[in-house]
């Protein structure tokens, strides 16, 4: 079996290559595509991607037709993280270790470099030559349906409203599943179905998903707490000085991690019921499970 490590060498250097050249290839030279080139290249963990591409390995099918999808999702997420740290949204100062974009260029410019990262996104999908016309449909249908009005912007707008209250955990989980949890999901449902996965894989990928969203929004809350600045590349305790709804706040640190081995746990399975165990999957699961960045 490929090792977690030898695959991220590869794709994570095909990945950035790629957007890079995207983003030099469909913008003037000038202060939008310096804007959007500062957050892309501020190095990201790359998780959504390699997540879409390591799905297409565990189906046992060449990752280099998801790369487009890939590079489009990782356009939408970082486009995500600007604006989530809009002075109007969490306000945070850094990102992927460095200023955010807000902070190196101003308010408009991030507005903007986001809403350039998003548009970017579907147009690398039509223009690739690898996807067939019906593939393109079904990639951009999925990818907007996840980041959209019914997905992560949906999120974001649930987490605001949330600020300075205390939720039941059902709608807590609500918020995480869209906010984070729908552009996850998204990663893996490209890649099966790229893959060719039947039906009944389809819906056990699905499972393990969705469960992998809630372990990785939970995860990301506890870092928040106890992680370390300079590891995950962003401010410490952002949550608690937004009086933000998150796992910790309701259940404290250990049944924020108790409630994260559970979804660990259920995602594990699925795979396992989709047939994929033991592939660079599985190990990317239990890596983000125990992340501390
Ligand atoms: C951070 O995502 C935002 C969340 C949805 C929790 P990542 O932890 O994947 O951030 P990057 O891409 O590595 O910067
Ligand atoms: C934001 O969640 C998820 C997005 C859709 C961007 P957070 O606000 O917890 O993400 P971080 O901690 O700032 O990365
Ligand atoms: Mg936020
Ligand atoms: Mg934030
Ligand atoms: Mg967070």
């Amino acid at each position: 079996m490929e090792s977690l490590n030898n695959f991220l060498g590869t794709y994570k250097s095909t990945v950035n290559t790629a957007l890079e050249n995207y983003i030099l290839t469909h913008t003037n030279d000038g202060r939008l595509r310096n804007a959007m080139l500062y957050s892309v290249k501020a190095g990201g963990k790359r998780l959504r991607p390699i997540l879409l591409l390591a799905t297409m390995e565990a189906f046992q099918k060449d990752p280099e037709k998801g790369i487009a999808s890939a590079c489009a999702l990782e356009m939408i997420h970082t486009y995500s993280l600007i604006h989530d740290d809009l002075p109007s949204m969490d306000n945070d100062d850094y990102r992927r270790g460095q200023p955010t974009n807000h902070r190196e260029f101003d308010e408009a410019t991030a507005i903007l470099a986001g809403d350039a990262l998003l548009t970017l996104s579907f147009k690398v999908i039509t223009e690739d030559e690898r996807l067939t016309n019906e593939e393109k449909v079904f990639i951009i249908n999925k990818l907007s349906t996840a980041s959209g009005p019914r997905g992560m912007v949906d999120g974001q707008m649930q987490d605001m409203l949330s600020e300075n209250q205390t939720l039941a955990l059902n709608k807590l989980e609500a918020i995480h599943k869209d906010k984070t949890g729908a552009l996850l999901k998204f990663a893996v449902l490209a890649g099966a179905f790229l893959a060719k996965a039947d039906t009944r894989q389809i819906a056990e990928m699905t499972k393990m998903a969705e469960a992998l969203g809630l372990l990785f929004q939970i995860q990301d809350d506890i870092l928040d707490v106890v992680g370390d600045a300079e590891a995950v590349g962003k401010p410490i305790g952002s949550d608690a000085g937004n009086f933000k709804s998150t796992y910790p706040q309701l259940l404290g640190i250990e049944g924020a991690v108790s409630q994260k081995n559970y979804y660990a746990d259920i995602s594990l399975a699925s795979l396992e019921e989709a047939g994929v165990n033991g592939t660079v999957l599985s190990e990317l699961i239990a890596y983000l499970s125990r992340r501390d960045r």
